[in-house]
């Protein structure tokens, strides 16, 4: 990894702020004085900066251990505050069709930089190093209070360490920046629980003129996009009901990610086959769960607490060798959730075509093929 990702933060104590009226205005003063503020939005909790801020914004970048080529999201309070920032017209207006039908809402535009010289602030050129910005504008009472009262736009990526699952809770922002951070702002559980649906607009983002493209699927469904845009305007993503492609073109979203310790077995397609891989693990001396996952909304709710679980698991239970779940129907949420589940595996998938022996498994997560059947202890 380059340096940037190796620099250690600075220590510092984080301070845990309820979200009432006094909490979120002293959270907005810090954001205003330079410092970090992790907020909960209704996607996941962000790790916010202002956005004009170039020194601040470098420190978000240090806190995570994120490298500096990969952009963060803006956040704001309205369309009014985007205009200033970025260009919603480009593209026959594409972009501004999609915030007017999903802000506030888990949607992030992508969309050149405004060239727009003024007397304001600018945006610091460490938010994005390429000449488009994301924007956003969550859909969270706490969120918004907070945007509004500072008066500033909020970088802000999910407040996790690179590479890490997301954090939905204030205990989860601790556990990953505990020490690294001014404060959290404490709202309780996100209650989406999968980051925001990532489109790009036209050429700025690398897509055909009049064209927008999915970057990476989250909390707005593929299918409203669909609905709200002008036919053919969204590009073809194949049929695929899990495409390791599909959302690869976003710098950040490399194909392994929001991976536990803890190594992921995914499973797609063949029904019966998640339970069969951990019964088939278990054979070989692993301690291998089926994770069981309810419909698509609960289970993007519940995703990250179930991911992060498996390192920790809930006080007198054990921690397994592996886990296993299966794909969910690649509609609605399904698709952001199947998304995840894949980064969380490292990108591995395991379908009818593809299920090899239970030693190629092993092999894929890391049990060297000639230890003694994994462990002698079965538990
Ligand atoms: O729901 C969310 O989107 C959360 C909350 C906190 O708002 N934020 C979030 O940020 O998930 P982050 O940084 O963890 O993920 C943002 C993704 C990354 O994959 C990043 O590369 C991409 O959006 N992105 C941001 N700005 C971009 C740009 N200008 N061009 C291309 N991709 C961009
Ligand atoms: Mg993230």
């Amino acid at each position: 990894m380059p340096p940037a990702h190796e620099e250690s933060a600075p220590q510092t104590a984080t301070e845990v702020l309820e979200a009432d009226a006094d909490g979120i205005r002293a959270a907005a003063d810090l954001l205003r004085d330079g410092e970090l503020v992790a907020f909960p939005t209704e996607t996941v909790y962000g790790l916010g900066a202002c956005a004009f801020d170039e020194e601040a914004v470098g420190a978000v970048f240090r806190a995570k251990g994120r490298p500096s080529t990969d952009p963060l999201i803006v956040h704001v309070a309205g369309v009014g505050s985007a205009e200033a920032l970025g260009d919603l017209d480009t593209d026959g207006g594409l972009a501004r069709m999609l915030v007017e039908a999903f802000w506030p809402g888990p949607l992030t535009v992508v969309v050149p930089k405004s060239d727009v010289e003024g007397p304001g602030p600018r945006l610091a050129t460490a938010v994005s190093p390429t000449q488009t910005v994301g924007l956003r504008c969550p859909a969270h009472d706490v969120a918004l209070e907070l945007l509004r009262t500072a008066g500033v736009p909020v970088a802000a990526p999910s407040a996790n360490r690179f590479g890490r699952v997301s954090p939905t809770s204030a205990q989860h922002v601790l556990a990953e920046l505990g020490g690294r951070i001014r404060c959290v702002l404490d709202g309780g559980s996100t209650p989406l629980g999968v980051e925001s649906t990532v489109v790009g607009v036209g050429e700025a983002a690398g897509c055909p003129p009049g064209s927008v493209r999915l970057l990476r699927p989250g909390g707005v469904p593929l299918e409203d996009l669909v609905a709200v845009l002008p036919p053919g305007t969204l590009e073809d993503l194949g049929s695929a009901s899990v495409d390791p492609g599909v959302a690869a073109h976003s710098p950040g979203t490399s194909v392994s990610h929001y991976a536990p310790e803890v190594p992921v077995v995914f499973t797609v397609d063949t029904p019966g086959l998640a339970a069969a891989v951990a019964a088939g693990l278990r054979s070989r001396g692993l301690r291998a769960v089926e994770l069981p996952l309810p419909e698509a909304t609960e289970a993007a709710r519940g995703l990250y607490s179930l991911l992060r679980g498996l390192d920790e698991p809930p006080t007198g239970g054990t921690r397994v060798d592996a886990a296993v779940v299966s794909a969910l129907p690649p509609e609605g949420l399904g698709r952001a959730v199947n998304d995840r589940l894949l980064r969380a595996a490292h990108g591995h998938l395991q379908h009818n075509a593809d299920i090899e022996t239970i030693d190629g498994i092993l092999e894929r997560i890391g049990v060297p093929l000639d230890a003694p059947t994994a462990r002698t202890d079965q538990r």
